[in-house]
């Protein structure tokens, strides 16, 4: 009796996260949740609750009735969609995470996973090979949130030894459940429209650079560092992770060796200022060193998995 309760299970990294979970641990071990339902294959494969993550009684009952000991937290309003709703953005991502840090504190569960982001830099902060201490004055609300919250799960750690673990995603890739409204989703757009309209208008400017990572790694990544013995886990704000870093321009390129006609345009939105606020590329030596990690997706490879498993999709 050692589950594991994924909080955020229908998005973009929760339906595969889960799915995952699940193939290592055992279907009915890891209990999926969301205040919406998930794609078909979450809601069926194993347990699933509805609830809103901010009702922490119904949260608490869950915990109980499902026996949970560990907890993936990925609800959050992501970087785009928390612009256009600051308060309840910072209500949602800070709220829930008090909340299960307190519940680890008073030993209701022993583990938990939270994801940071690199929108914790902001424009002060250097932009290439962005060091894991650096200046850190974000200039979003999500990052604000997100700095707020690792500062939290270092508290928390020091000051009550809960086993909290972090990593700053950067833009994840993935085919499988839309992206959550955030500033890298173009690169997830961009496989869709080059399918079905073989053209897509970019709300970036032509040379953005981001640092983005394929699903895959990301997830390998988060079941890498939870299983890691406790003595590796020497960061306990949140871990730099990278993979890849590449610009529209780069991506629509290499999109364009397998689909010629493909025409990218720029029409740069209130996004382009976020995405100007963050680094182009992160050193995570640090992951690197304490807990092995190496990512394996590289932009072409990510390039040829996409739009293989898109145009299934769009068949279907
Ligand atoms: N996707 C990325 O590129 C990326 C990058 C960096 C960090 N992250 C972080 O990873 C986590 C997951 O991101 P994602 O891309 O899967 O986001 P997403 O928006 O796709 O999924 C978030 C899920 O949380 C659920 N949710 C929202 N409010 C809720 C509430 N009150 N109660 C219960 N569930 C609620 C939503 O319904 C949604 O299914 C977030 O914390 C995000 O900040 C994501």
């Amino acid at each position: 009796m050692n589950r594991i309760l994924v909080i955020g299970a229908s998005g973009q990294i929760g339906t595969e996260l889960t799915l995952e979970l699940r193939k290592k641990y055992g279907n009915d071990q890891v209990i999926a949740s969301d205040i919406r339902e998930a794609p078909e294959d979450v809601m069926e494969s194993g347990p699933f609750e509805i609830f809103d993550v901010m009702d922490d009684v119904k949260l608490y009952e869950v915990i109980k009735k499902h026996h949970i000991k560990k907890i993936y937290l990925l609800a959050a309003l992501l970087s785009g969609t928390a612009e256009k709703h600051p308060k309840k953005a910072w209500d949602l991502n800070m709220k829930s995470l008090l909340t299960i840090l307190e519940m680890a504190k008073d030993k209701i569960i022993d583990q938990i996973f939270w994801p940071s982001t690199i929108a914790v830099f902001g424009p002060t902060t250097p932009r290439i090979n962005t060091p894991q201490l650096t200046i850190m004055e974000p200039s979003t609300v999500y990052g604000i949130s997100k700095q707020a919250g690792e500062r939290w799960c270092e508290y928390y750690y020091h000051k009550f030894q809960v086993d909290v673990r972090s990593l700053r995603y950067p833009g994840l890739i993935s085919y499988k459940t839309e992206a959550g409204g955030g500033t890298t989703d173009y690169a997830v757009e961009i496989f869709y429209e080059a399918l079905k309209e073989k053209k897509y208008h970019c709300f970036l400017k032509e040379h953005t650079k981001l640092p983005m990572m394929y699903m895959a790694d990301a997830l390998r990544a988060t079941i890498d560092l939870m299983e890691a013995a406790p003595h590796r886990i020497k960061i306990r704000s949140s871990y730099n992770l990278s993979a890849l870093s590449f610009t529209p321009h780069e991506i629509a390129k290499e999109i364009k060796k397998h689909i010629p006609e493909f025409c990218i345009y720029y029409d740069p939105d209130f996004r382009q200022q976020i995405a100007d606020s963050w680094p182009e590329s992160i050193d995570d030596s640090e992951s690197r060193k304490d807990w092995g990690w190496s990512h394996e997706y590289t932009l072409p490879l990510m390039t040829e998995i996409m739009l293989r498993e898109v145009a299934k999709k769009l068949t279907n």
